[in-house]
């Protein structure tokens, strides 16, 4: 099998699984990176988002053999201002009920705000509409999110 690299969290990272195997179970089983979340593993649900360079994307519909050389980020390595930013609103705002679609969450939100600093109502809706919140925060996320643009602003 050819070797596969990844720059997961900022470093560089030998995957040895085989080349079908998502992404979602590298993170979660091969490498210990047990925040991303595993929920449906059909691309449906949104727990596992990842970011893969600038783009949120479903851990679970990524295979090891279409990320050689990419560039993947985890809820273990989000920071930075944008990240700071959403983590203050996030408890302000009191987002979190059981938590467990919250990486997906935090890591879309932070994709949104990386690209555009003043999002409206309906960019929000658009940015996160792919996971779902079991719990019915996503009235609080919103809040979150507008808290955290501002903040940045
Ligand atoms: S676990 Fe990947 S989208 Fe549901
Ligand atoms: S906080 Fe429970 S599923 Fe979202």
């Amino acid at each position: 099998m050819p070797m596969v690299q990844v720059t997961l969290n900022g470093k560089t990272v030998t995957v040895n699984s085989a080349p079908d195997t998502p992404l979602l179970w590298v993170l979660r089983c091969e490498l210990g990176l047990t925040g991303t979340k595993f929920g449906c593993g059909v691309g449906i649900c949104g727990a596992c988002t990842v970011l893969v360079g600038k783009e949120p994307k479903p851990a679970c519909r990524e295979l090891v053999k279409g990320i050689n050389n990419a560039r993947v980020t985890t809820i273990e390595g989000l920071d930075g201002p944008v990240a700071d930013a959403l983590r203050k609103a996030w408890i302000a705002c009191d987002v979190v009920q059981c938590g467990y679609c919250q990486s997906a969450q935090l890591i879309a939100a932070a994709a949104l705000l990386t690209r555009r600093r003043a999002p409206s109502d309906a960019d929000i809706n658009a940015a996160m509409k792919d996971i779902a919140c079991r719990c019915g925060t996503f009235p609080r996320i919103r809040r979150a999110i507008h808290m955290a643009a501002s903040a940045l602003r």
